[in-house]
């Protein structure tokens, strides 16, 4: 776990280019957003938050009244997204809290979104995760910490990896060793904690991209119990 917090922490200034974000992982971001489809003035969570590539499409989704709550354990990855808020002036809508997911406070959470919006009980509308409940080593743990942060009828999104298949299995060396490089854990298929906890089967959305190496799955979620 410690040299998977000092990869990230080697690694923030590097991340948006060597990440394979243009050629590969961009595309699950925007399917991702597409299915979670944040209405506007929503408050939601980006669980593993990185270096905030979520933070643009999210913002625009949810117009500007949104509000984007940035969580992750790698001050370094942090910096990097704070500078992003910095530089495209978005300090009034996104939040950034420096954490453990397996070990996030609901009530830190509750007071980045009053800190914001002023108003409201705190809780947030959705969460998205792209490609980090695969590197959270403690996922199930995290997972139960963000659903507590949310609202009753909240939807969340799970974006993450798995080998390609079909004619694109010839790329699963590739798709092995880009997760490995990242610490990502190919099998661990997170976003079966999101059917799982569905409200109800037929909410649930999927859709693959790049051979199946990508999936994208949202859902509204059933009320979790409080921590
Ligand atoms: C592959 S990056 C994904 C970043 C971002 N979500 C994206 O789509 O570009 C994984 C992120 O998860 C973060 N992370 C890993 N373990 C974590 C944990 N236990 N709690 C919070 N963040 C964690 C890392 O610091 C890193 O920023």
């Amino acid at each position: 776990m410690a040299a998977l917090m000092r990869r990230y922490s080697a690694g923030a200034r590097w991340y948006d280019v060597l990440s394979g974000e243009r050629l590969v992982y961009r595309a699950g971001r925007q399917t991702g957003i597409r299915l979670l489809a944040p209405g506007s003035g929503e408050v939601v969570i980006d669980l593993g938050c990185g270096t905030g590539l979520n933070f643009a499409p999210l913002l625009a989704a949810t117009g500007p009244s949104g509000i984007v709550i940035g969580i992750d354990r790698s001050a370094e990855m942090l910096a990097v997204a704070q500078r992003r808020i910095d530089r495209e002036g978005w300090s009034d809508r996104v939040r950034l809290i420096r954490a453990d997911a397996a070990e996030l406070r609901p009530e830190d959470v509750a007071r980045a979104v009053t800190d914001l919006r002023g108003d409201g009980d705190g809780r947030a509308d959705a969460v998205f995760a792209t490609y980090s409940l695969s590197v959270i080593t403690e996922r199930e743990e995290a997972w139960r910490r963000a659903r507590a942060c949310l609202r009753p009828g909240a939807r969340a999104c799970i974006v993450d990896m798995q080998p390609p298949h079909g004619v694109w299995r010839v790329l699963s060396p590739l798709a092995r060793l880009a997760c490995a490089t990242g610490g990502a854990d190919i099998s661990a298929r997170p976003w079966r904690m999101l059917e799982r906890d569905a409200v109800d089967p037929s909410s649930v959305r999927r859709a693959e991209r790049k051979g199946g190496h990508i999936v994208a799955v949202a859902a509204t979620l059933a009320s979790g119990s409080p921590l």
